[in-house]
């Protein structure tokens, strides 16, 4: 079966799988420990929050979710963006969140491939007040990314069978989005809780889908980049000079993600990266790598401000020099990146490290909120 786009109003049922548990001895045993956590997880877990056992693991707490989705809707990777892609919805953590920005997207777009996960998510959403703000997707999100392409280049079919009138659903909504108003967020699996015990966690070795695999598969096709950048050259005579477009992203990724590998997924001449740790009692949960998504394939304003910061920084290390030879002995050791890009990031880590608590939520708008799922819960 291929990817299928939920109409309006059709939901999946909560199955065998879907749970919500009242009680600890009701609690598979390996979740115990984020079922006591449950009201950081979701505020309103008491209204009827369904998860499945596995989506305990994944699901992004609220807190941080909601200062991933205020961020987002700020950042300068989603300048002109109206439409929301989470390629991997799970039991809505995230996906919740964005439709909360109400306003800010005309379109949040959901994929799950687990049905039960999906129906916890529309459920979930329903306990929110926003699942009808969600376009709801049940397959594989790199089947869909396939798709989006094939939609753009006018050629491709789905790998696999299933009803016409599925991929004809699926073929409509994806050429309704213009691809510069969309922006992609990827929330994968990270292979398991092992990653914890890892000091840099290696993303090509991420399962099952390592970094690579993802942002392959939310990069136009090398050929189309090619098409694109002829017609801008037949169009403007010469070399060109083209904006090539990639299909921006926000990554998140598990919080000690080798940084390199995220910083050599963007070539020369690209905006700089950022990377924020979204913290929790002062712990560090995950990070999210803001992608930058149109690149100056000339990467001259880059190389401009490149050289710009080389002569200012070789004009530092003299004045340093000078001032660590009047010290001597005294001179306090540092520690200094070694090389360039890895300095570029670490200094774009440590600028961006956003520590929070609570979020700040609007009481009256929480109060009212309490009110109308009581009531509605009690009926
Ligand atoms: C880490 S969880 C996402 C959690 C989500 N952000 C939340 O807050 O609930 C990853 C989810 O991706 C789903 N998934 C895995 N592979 C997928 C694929 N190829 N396409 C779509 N969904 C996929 C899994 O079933 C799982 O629910």
């Amino acid at each position: 079966m291929g990817p299928k786009v939920l109409k309006k109003g059709e939901k999946f049922p909560l199955d065998e799988n879907c749970h919500h548990y009242t009680k600890l001895n009701e609690v598979p045993w390996d979740i115990q420990k984020y079922w006591h956590q449950r009201f950081s997880i979701f505020e309103f877990y008491d209204y009827d929050i369904h998860l499945t056992d596995s989506a305990w693991f994944g699901v992004t707490p609220e807190p941080v979710a909601t200062r991933i989705a205020r961020d987002l809707s700020t950042h300068p990777i989603a300048q002109g963006k109206r439409v929301l892609i989470d390629l991997f919805g799970g039991a809505g953590g995230n996906v919740i969140a964005f439709a909360l920005s109400s306003g800010r997207w005309d379109r949040v777009i959901a994929i799950e491939k687990d049905r039960s996960t999906l129906a916890c998510a529309q459920h979930n959403a329903e306990v929110y007040d926003v699942y009808d703000k969600i376009t709801w997707v049940h397959g594989d999100c790199f089947e869909v990314m396939r798709r989006f392409w094939g939609v753009r280049l006018g050629k491709g079919t789905m790998s696999d069978g299933g009803p016409e009138e599925d991929k004809e659903e699926l073929d409509d909504l994806l050429a309704e989005l213009k691809l510069e108003e969309c922006l992609v967020f990827a929330s994968p699996p990270w292979g398991g809780v092992s990653y914890r015990d890892q000091e840099v966690f290696d993303l090509s070795k991420m399962e099952p889908y390592n970094l690579e695999q993802l942002y392959e598969a939310c990069t136009m096709p090398e050929h189309e980049e090619e098409e694109k950048k002829k017609q801008v050259e037949q169009k403007e005579g010469g070399s060109a000079q083209a904006q090539t477009q990639i299909l921006p992203q926000a990554l998140f990724l598990p919080r000690q993600s080798d940084l390199n590998q995220i910083a050599a997924l963007v070539p020369d001449g690209a905006p700089k990266i950022d990377v924020v740790q979204y913290c929790q009692k002062g712990a560090s949960k995950a990070l999210v790598a803001y992608l930058p998504g149109t690149i100056d394939a000339g990467g001259k304003e880059e190389k401009k401000r490149s050289e710009a910061k080389k002569q200012l920084s070789e004009e530092e290390r003299g004045q340093k020099k000078r001032k660590q030879d009047d010290e001597q002995e005294q001179a306090v050791p540092k520690l200094l990146p070694e090389t360039t890009e890895e300095a570029s990031v670490a200094y774009d880590a440590q600028e961006d490290v956003d520590l929070y608590d609570t979020p700040k939520t609007d009481n009256a708008e929480k109060r009212k909120r309490k009110r109308r799922r009581r009531s509605s819960h009690n009926n």
